[in-house]
């Protein structure tokens, strides 16, 4: 213990709250630690109290006496209602200038709304995003914080040496102020799902379609893992898919519930890109597919009852060739989702006035967070080249890698389809591929219809202005 008051604090000491902590005492920072139960304080300090300068506060007023000015705490406890509970407590002890970092996966509008009601009172509110999972947290995570820039300065120097690292480059930027932070991460969060939605599809296609066995299929994705799909997602993949299970021999995805569950970020992203006016159909259907997982009801009453393709259907498949497929199909619909997820973030930037750098958030994922992958580096570079690129998906390095594996693309949705496989992450990229790069769209129909039976008008393509037409009269076009 040192006189010295800490430099920072953590209050909440579940598994990502304690790893921080240690992060940042393990960087040489003097950490204030505390937790609403004491045992897990106590178990921090006579585990990891050696790893570098620990104090121990047994109550938030001890917290708040321990630290120096401005203070500045990460609250590391549940979303919602716990971190309300945290902050409403916090408050009365602080000073203005002080500092309250939520790090903790929040809503962005959540974070918002805090922001706002401590700036009221001159205090400082950060929602910063942090992705890693335990591991990244201890070692080295992807830090997204918003807040002020005034907060932000202050928090750096901690922030930016317990992050990862990628070329000797911070994965730590300042997102944006208020919520633009958690705006991010909760995106990071979507992607996620796409992109694990999307190798389970691959993995499934594999199984199904060429009868592969997990081990196999394992090392299919290790191969992957050497090319331009290298990712932590990939990597992780080939070890589940080799894990063999203790108790029964048997491949350890096999003896696992086939219904995948979800804490809600996942869904907070739909929901927000809908109000948006956002495609991400990536992140929806692997949404509505981990809710299909879990509808047991429905699952069990329709399984034997409604056929799948009868057995003529089956298509003549070259093994070596159908993989190579599949990794097309699964590289460019991974980068369909990317280019929506980055598109859902510039439009709550523009929305919000967030003015986020969008190359700079794939900078900060390259390293420490969930979805690091190999080709952020090329996402960094196209927004380089043109800050304000439409879509990543007219970048031409991004144009290239869709354009020249979309026969494969087609295939093996087709295939999905001959077989009876169900993979609606990668047949919703390739109709969003399809529909972006369409010349005429039937919602020229979809206006029509909706003037004929509501009157609600359309636009010409040959005029300005709305127009009716007297559906039901002499069919005459009006000026509306
Ligand atoms: C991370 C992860 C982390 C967590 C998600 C996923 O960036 O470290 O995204 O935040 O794994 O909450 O949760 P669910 O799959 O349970 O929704």
């Amino acid at each position: 213990m040192s006189s010295a008051p800490a430099q920072i604090a953590v209050t909440g000491l579940a598994v990502m709250g304690r790893n921080l902590a240690r992060n940042l005492a393990r960087n040489g920072f003097h950490v204030a630690v505390h937790n609403r139960s004491k045992a897990r304080t106590d178990a921090l300090i006579e585990q990891f109290g050696h790893e570098g300068e620990f104090t121990a506060a047994d109550d938030l007023p001890a917290l708040v006496a321990a630290l120096e000015q401005p203070r500045k705490i990460i609250i590391m406890v549940k979303a919602g209602e716990p971190t309300d509970a945290v902050i409403e407590e916090l408050v009365p002890l602080l000073d203005e200038g002080d500092i309250v970092v939520d790090a903790g996966n929040a809503h962005f509008a959540d974070t918002r709304r805090r922001e706002d009601a401590l700036k009221a009172k001159g205090l400082h509110f950060v929602g910063a995003g942090v992705s890693g999972g335990e591991e990244g947290a201890l070692n080295g995570p992807s830090i997204m914080p918003g807040g002020s820039t005034f907060a932000y300065a202050a928090l750096e120097p901690m922030l930016t040496r317990i992050s990862a690292h990628v070329g000797g480059e911070a994965c730590c930027v300042h997102v944006g102020p208020d919520g633009a932070g958690h705006f991010v991460k909760m995106l990071h969060n979507g992607i996620e799902y796409a992109d694990m939605q999307l190798i389970a599809e691959a993995y499934d296609l594999l199984r199904h379609v060429l009868g592969l066995s997990a081990t196999e299929i394992a090392d299919v994705f290790r191969d992957w893992n050497t090319g331009d799909l290298e990712s932590f997602l990939i990597e992780i993949t080939a070890e589940v898919l080799s894990q063999v299970d203790e108790s029964t021999g048997q491949p350890f995805v096999d003896v696992v519930l086939d219904q995948a569950e979800q804490k809600g970020t996942g869904r907070w992203t739909v929901q927000v890109a809908l109000d948006l006016g956002i495609p991400v159909s990536g992140m929806a259907e692997a949404v509505f597919a981990r809710s299909l997982s879990g509808d047991v009801v429905r699952r069990e009453a329709a399984a034997g009852v409604l056929a799948g393709p009868s057995s003529e259907a089956k298509l003549d498949i070259d093994r070596d060739a159908f993989i190579e497929d599949v990794r097309h199909a699964l590289y460019s619909s991974k980068l369909v989702a990317y280019a929506q997820g980055f598109d859902a973030i510039r439009a709550a930037s523009d929305q919000y006035g967030w003015d986020i750098d969008l190359g700079a958030m794939a900078k900060i994922w390259r390293g420490g967070c969930i979805i690091r992958a190999r080709f952020l580096d090329r996402i960094k570079e196209a927004y380089d080249r043109d800050a304000a690129l439409p879509s990543l998906l007219v970048d031409d390095y991004f144009k290239d890698a869709v354009v020249s594996g979309q026969d494969a693309w087609r295939r093996v949705v087709a295939a999905a389809a001959t077989f009876g496989v169900p993979a609606p992450g990668f047949s919703a990229a390739l109709s969003y591929y399809d529909g972006l790069r369409a010349d005429r769209l039937p919602a020229a129909l979809i206006q029509g219809l909706r003037d004929l039976f509501g009157a609600h008008t359309y636009r010409r393509i040959d005029r300005e202005g709305a127009f009716h037409l007297d559906w039901s009269g002499d069919r005459k076009e009006q000026s509306a």
